[in-house]
């Protein structure tokens, strides 16, 4: 019995560039194509829409199977997807003209195609090519410097409406020449589209990178962009063992950029903590290094009755005020300008969170922290930590992994740790009932409560 009464496969196996593949030929568009047509024809019960890899027959790309059926489209354009989806899929009648039934010629590419790849791979093995994974790797910075360049010069917002690139360079007191090689670049990864020689934003590029736009989060990108200059110190930063400085840093922009990447990570996480928390019992509110405040925010929402406090640095203080302000919780949410490595954090709180922070500090400091939180906190009182946790041999997640040199680069002494640590620290700080709560996506909670 299926689940389903069909089962569309769709190859979107990537290849590199100038190799025929079902990608080159438009896989993708089609996909997107199919599931637009399943959703308008609420027809989610009945299809399920699945990606798959090469099917050997790339030269007749895009390739899409039907099972249980077992019938083979080749050269599908989305404009034959409403088509397929009304003719085959709810009236049951293949599309003739599309279906590729030819077994033996079938066969036959599929199997060239098999041996041809696994020539090329052998031939490869044999001279010592790189990789293409390796490859890869080494020039991963391309695309994304390019993004933060057209970020930087705010070029998505220059494009506006449509405008070739003497125009758009003009407006961003650029070098048309070289502009013009930056525009170039970003319609090949997609994020703009020309025609003739005008340059046009795509649907995404105008709603997610444009001033005007609901949307936009060029501000919290323009944090990447800063951490990119750190990046760049790496190899000096291993070498001596903390970060270099750099005369970036700590600018007022470079604030309101962090804050607004805090508050574009925080806003989406925050209801999901508030949930796995909970607010019975929560009165008294401390959260340490609060940052946008997205946190005291969604837990003041949450409930009338709450009283928030968020301890952060002086600088920070009214940016918070502005995001608190905005959401309507002024009266509930209290901000503290200081420092929570050294400052009194009070006392009678029924939750102390540290949301982000604990990457940014040394295992001493963090331990400091720990016992000063606990002391702060009424009888039976949690003590939440949210971090990318570690695994026990710190190899991974790699997001984790990665961000521990995300901080040897921006910080002191900090790294990303694991829940062992986390536990550790929070025993010895006096608390009991350790547990770990994972939330969705690559951050987890560790909650301790004060016995
Ligand atoms: C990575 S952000 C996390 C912000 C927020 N908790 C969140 O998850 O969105 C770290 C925050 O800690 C604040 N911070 C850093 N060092 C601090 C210190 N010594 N005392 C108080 N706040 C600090 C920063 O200003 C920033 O707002
Ligand atoms: S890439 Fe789709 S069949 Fe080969």
């Amino acid at each position: 019995m299926e689940p389903f009464r069909f089962h569309l496969f769709v190859c979107t196996q990537q290849k590199p560039e100038g190799v025929p593949s079902c990608p080159a030929s438009g896989s993708f568009a089609v996909l997107e194509a199919l599931d637009h047509a399943i959703q308008e024809r609420n027809l989610d019960q009945d299809l399920q829409l699945t990606t798959c890899g090469c099917m050997g027959l790339c030269d007749e790309g895009p390739m899409m199977v039907v099972y249980p059926e077992g019938v083979w489209y080749r050269r599908v354009k989305p404009a034959d997807v409403p088509e397929i989806v009304d003719t085959h899929m709810r009236a049951g009648k293949p599309v003739d003209r599309l279906v590729w039934n030819d077994a033996p010629a079938m066969q036959a590419m599929a199997v060239e195609h098999t041996e041809k790849f696994r020539a090329a791979m052998a031939a490869r093995e044999k001279a010592g090519t790189l990789p293409d994974r390796l490859d890869q790797m080494s020039r991963g910075y391309m695309p994304s410097r390019c993004l933060l360049t057209a970020l930087e010069l705010d070029i998505f917002t220059a494009v506006g409406a449509g405008a070739n690139a003497e125009r758009i360079g003009a407006k961003i007191n650029a070098n048309p020449r070289a502009a013009g090689l930056l525009l170039n670049a970003l319609v090949s990864l997609g994020l703009l589209s020309k025609t003739g020689d005008e340059y046009r934003n795509t649907p995404e590029s105008a709603r997610f990178f444009t001033q005007g736009s609901k949307d936009n989060h060029r501000n919290g990108l323009l944090h990447i962009a800063n951490i990119w200059h750190r990046w760049s110190t790496l190899t000096d930063a291993v070498r001596v063992g903390t970060r270099i400085p750099i005369d970036r840093d700590r600018t007022p922009e470079w604030t309101r950029s962090f804050i607004a990447a805090m508050q574009g990570n925080a806003g989406e996480r925050a209801p999901l903590v508030v949930k796995a928390l909970g607010t019975a019992g929560v009165r008294r509110i401390l959260d340490l290094g609060g940052g946008s405040g997205a946190y005291s925010i969604a837990f003041a929402k949450a409930s009338p009755d709450l009283q928030c406090e968020i301890l952060d640095l002086p600088e920070v203080v009214p940016l918070a005020a502005d995001y608190v302000s905005k959401a309507g919780v002024s009266a509930q949410v209290k901000l503290r300008p200081g420092d929570m490595l050294h400052d009194n954090f009070g006392s009678g709180y029924d939750l102390v969170m540290l949301n982000a922070i604990c990457h940014m500090f040394s295992e001493e400091q963090n331990q400091d922290i720990f016992r000063r939180a606990r002391q702060a906190l009424a009888p039976h009182g949690r003590l939440a930590v949210q971090d990318f946790i570690l695994n026990p041999d710190k190899t991974g997640p790699q997001q984790a992994a990665l961000f521990s040199l995300n901080m040897l680069v921006s910080t002191d002494s900090g790294a990303s740790y694991s829940e062992a640590e986390y536990s550790r620290w929070m025993k010895a700080a006096g608390f009991s009932e350790v547990q770990r709560i994972n939330l969705p996506g690559p951050s987890a909670l560790i909650l301790g409560r004060a016995s």
